[in-house]
């Protein structure tokens, strides 16, 4: 039986009509334990499959990223970084500092529309720039004590945030784009080969040395800090997971050499064609108006470049049936991704009574004039339904790759695999059976002494600034492992985990290092 409530209470003050229609929205937006639970099943499979390289019964790329072990802390040594992923590329220089700690210097070069679009060799061009720029600015060269090849080129580590078909740590092709971005001549390249090409151009003396998903960058950055980690996962713009696989499980890989390898799962893409999940009519019509139709489905319900799309879509629904604003709606309201989810960031953090808050940035943001307490409530409401659900789901992809590690036995058995959950918790690895269902038996007899705690490294706008987002999170991790999960699965801000991941995979590459836990 569901143990949540997460729909609203329909507010006292609204009409009928609006108490209805807005009962029936929390209705459609909510996410049922047993629906979390029949996600959660089909997502292990799915990333069984994608393992297999069983790729029509996957909607899961599960891609082998090379990286094999995760660092403890003890590494040193300094490097260029670069994060692209979203508006912002971050040229970094990290110093790796051998105590579980590093230092950053970091400067971010606004990545315009424009380039979003343009040709990659110009991209490339602009990201070589900026980093020449960032060199002389920053004195880069006089700065690198430690260097570790003793050479003059600067060794780079690269986080690029998209989906890539790694064939070597510094080696990989794009697989498709997302999150906006539709540079032509990058599907199907080696982003490492286009980026060196680029800097050889524009006599930039930088080595890329690496190329890593952030997902995979916050996983190393986190098990710097905290090496009991085996999750690295973003919620922000777009959102994704990598986890640590035994490389027997990996079926697409030919004579692995290491016993693990991090795994860059590319969550978003799940269940693309919208089998399981509780789509709406708000969810379709931005599928197929955005620039991907028919991909990152997931992705669309849960990260920061669409929440704030899907409640436009919800709020015109309302407005065009008379229940909010008069009727009226607003030439900005109008537009596409007009509404931006940092709005609703806003709105939900505005405890209020009156809520004038929200009626001040709808204003002032929009055009759009609140002038009743009601209108005030539907608006948050609308945030609500819309907030809870992405955590909620967020949930769900987090809890599966928990029960996959809960459920890998063999070689990394004793390196932390099988994952197993404290005594008293209904998932226990004891119960979780081969497809890595839980099923929920009672494991009071289950002693597991002196288990640390998995650390799931997360980084993203969304997991640090959205309102009640880990909360709500935890609540529906909670239903999916038991009652101790908060004990036993720790989730942590990997705050600049790409640029820190970059510089791992960086010294991981050039030192050549092979890690055995
Ligand atoms: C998108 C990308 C993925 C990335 C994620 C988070 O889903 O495809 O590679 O990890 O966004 O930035």
């Amino acid at each position: 039986t569901p143990t949540h409530t997460h729909t609203n209470k329909p507010h006292s003050r609204w009409s009928d009509k609006q108490s209805k229609v807005l009962g029936d929205l929390a209705e459609e937006f909510s996410v049922s334990t047993s629906q979390l639970e029949r996600l959660t099943t089909a997502f292990i499979d799915q990333m069984q499959a994608g393992l297999a390289g069983d790729q029509k019964s996957t909607d899961l790329a599960m891609i082998p990223t090379f990286v094999s072990g995760r660092p403890d802390g003890h590494e040193r040594g300094s490097y260029l970084a670069l994060d692209l992923g979203g508006t912002n590329l971050r040229v970094c220089l990290i110093a790796l500092k051998g105590n579980n700690d590093f230092e950053s210097h970091s400067k971010a070069f606004k990545v315009s529309d424009h380039l979003q679009e343009a040709h990659i060799s110009e991209l490339m061009d602009f990201i070589a720039i900026s980093i020449r720029d960032f060199i002389t600015s920053e004195h880069i060269s006089s700065k690198i004590v430690e260097h570790p090849s003793g050479s003059e080129t600067l060794e780079l580590g690269f986080t690029f945030s998209f989906p890539v078909t790694q064939t070597a740590i510094d080696a990989g092709m794009l697989l498709r784009w997302t999150k906006g971005f539709s540079c032509p001549g990058a599907v199907g390249n080696d982003i490492v080969q286009l980026l060196q090409e680029a800097l050889n151009r524009n006599e930039v003396n930088v080595h890329v040395a690496a190329l890593v998903n952030d997902t995979v960058g916050t996983l190393l950055a986190h098990s710097y800090k905290h090496p009991n980690t085996f999750i690295g996962a973003i919620f922000g713009t777009g959102t994704n997971g990598a986890y640590v696989e035994d490389t027997r499980g990996i079926k697409t890989m030919t004579t692995p050499t290491t016993e693990e390898m991090i795994i860059n799962i590319e969550w978003g893409n799940y269940d693309k064609d919208k089998r399981f999940l509780p789509v709406t009519i708000f969810d379709n019509k931005l599928d197929r108006e955005s620039i991907n139709p028919g991909v990152h489905v997931f992705e669309k319900m849960i990260s920061g470049m669409y929440l704030g799309e899907i409640t436009r879509n919800i709020l015109l629904h309302l407005i065009d049936q008379r229940l909010l604003f008069d009727g009226t709606s607003s030439a900005k309201l109008n537009q596409h991704w007009s509404f931006e989810t940092k709005y609703m960031s806003q709105i939900e953090s505005d405890t209020s009574v009156t809520l004038i808050p929200i009626a001040q940035i709808l204003e002032q943001d929009l055009g759009i004039y609140l002038n009743t307490q009601v209108d005030r409530e539907i608006v948050k409401f609308v945030c609500q339904l819309v907030g809870k659900r992405a955590a909620r789901l967020s949930a769900m992809a987090t809890a599966a790759v928990i029960r996959r590690g809960l459920s890998v036995e063999g070689r990394l058995a004793g390196h932390g695999y099988p994952l197993k959950l404290s005594q008293g918790d209904h998932a226990i690895g004891s119960n979780v059976n081969k497809n890595g269902t839980n099923v929920h038996e009672s494991t009071d007899s289950v002693v597991n002494q002196g288990l640390q705690p998995i650390h799931v490294g997360i980084d993203g706008s969304v997991f640090e600034h959205y309102p009640h987002f880990e909360e709500r999170m935890v609540e529906g991790l909670t239903e999916l492992l038991g009652p101790r999960t908060k004990d036993i699965v720790v989730l942590g801000i990997a705050r600049d985990g790409s640029g820190v991941g970059a510089a791992l995979a960086a010294l991981i590459a050039t030192k050549n290092v092979v890690y055995s836990r």
